[in-house]
């Protein structure tokens, strides 16, 4: 058996979340429990052109999709800029010896056509319960409020969305513990390392947290993240935050290749005894107001640093990145009419992968 195999994965990843993740880590899980040694797995990434052509307007721009693909531990290449429906002629471009698919897609572009036929081909588990129009989704509803205020809502656009969904029982994620794990992986801390802790809500995973990560991991050598639990965002935040929850929000900063380790619904404050436990020797924090200790007297919580702060352990790092959640709330709503039509579109489309349904085991 040949040793290294090189693979693809093709999508889109907008928005990308546990769903592509999950697809890009069973895609490598897949060959290396067929035996093969060294797995290369190159993600193809398609142009904002070819998804605004097939689907609608990206949310993420593709510079971004790319930059947040780059970021997932278990890509080793990005092919980037591709159409939708992949050339066969992609095999000998990128010299791969397999490509993988999720259950849902049917084979279309001549990529999978050729693989099918030649035994190349691997289908992979589709992630319930997640996608990039179910985030359109939860982002358009955010949006609410301040669109209809400021009259940017004259057609009914969002109340039509809504009475539709209204009663709706959608799939969701069922984070089991086994798939945790297997998104965790095997990393274990080098001896005598130095831990950087980095607390935070990190909603709707994106380009902003990637490079915010980047830069905490030089701080040390083992990034555990703190996720906070979805009682204390709301609590923080208010309206209908976190628009992910807890599990879908750790299972994306599992998968970055920056982060060591997930502490799940983490403490709001951090306390002498957790710097002890996980041997922590830094804490960074981004430079958002979130952690305004004049701001969170108001919402009740204490001063989350503080402990941190007196014992001079904590850095402050600028990404130079200011996309949030609220930069994405407001693409989707520059162009609000036309992902009006891709959701009805595409909530169709998933009825009916929903309705013909049936079981694959997960790499
Ligand atoms: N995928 C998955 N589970 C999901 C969503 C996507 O396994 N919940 C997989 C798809 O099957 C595909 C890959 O992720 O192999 C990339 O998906 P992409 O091209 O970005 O688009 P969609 O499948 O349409 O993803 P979404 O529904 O989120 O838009």
């Amino acid at each position: 058996m040949q040793k290294e195999i090189r693979i693809f994965a093709g999508g889109c990843y907008d928005l990308m979340h546990a769903g592509h993740y999950n697809a890009l880590r069973q895609a490598k899980a897949t060959f290396l429990k067929e035996g093969y040694e060294r797995v290369h797995l190159v993600a193809g990434v398609c142009s904002d052109a070819a998804i605004a052509a097939n689907k609608g307007p990206p949310v993420v721009p593709h510079s971004e999709r790319v930059e947040i693909v780059k970021a997932c531990k278990w890509v080793d290449e990005v092919a980037a800029d591709l159409p939708y429906g992949q050339p066969a002629q992609l095999f000998d471009d990128l010299r791969i010896d397999f490509t993988v698919l999720g259950d849902d897609h049917a084979p279309g572009g001549s990529l999978y056509e050729q693989a099918m036929r030649t035994g190349k081909l691997r289908i992979v588990k589709r992630t319930e319960g997640m996608s990039t129009t179910e985030l359109i989704g939860r982002l358009m509803t955010l949006s609410r409020k301040h669109q209809i205020k400021s009259g940017k809502d004259p057609k009914g656009l969002v109340s039509e969305l809504d009475s539709e969904n209204k009663g709706a029982t959608k799939p969701v994620l069922l984070p089991t513990i086994g798939r945790i794990v297997d998104f965790r992986g095997q990393a274990e801390a080098p001896a005598g390392h130095r831990v950087v802790y980095v607390p935070g809500v990190w909603d709707l995973f994106h380009v902003g947290h990637v490079r915010f990560l980047q830069q905490a991991a030089k701080h040390g050598d083992f990034v555990l993240v703190g996720a906070l639990g979805d009682d204390d965002v709301n609590k923080r935040v208010g309206r209908n935050f976190p628009l992910q929850t807890l599990h879908e929000r750790a299972l994306s900063l599992l998968s970055c290749r920056h982060v060591s380790d997930v502490l799940l619904g983490s403490p709001w404050k951090i306390t002498q005894d957790m710097i002890k436990t996980m041997n922590i020797s830094v804490v960074c924090h981004g430079n958002t107001d979130f952690w305004d200790a004049n701001r969170l007297d108001c919402d009740g919580l204490g001063d989350a640093l503080e402990l941190p702060r007196k014992l001079n352990m904590l850095v402050k790092i600028d990404s130079g990145c200011d996309v949030t959640v609220y930069t994405m709330a407001d693409r989707i709503w520059q162009h609000a009419e036309e992902y009006t039509v891709r959701q009805k579109k595409k909530e169709e489309e998933a009825k009916k992968y929903d309705e013909k349904k049936a079981f694959v085991a997960e790499k």
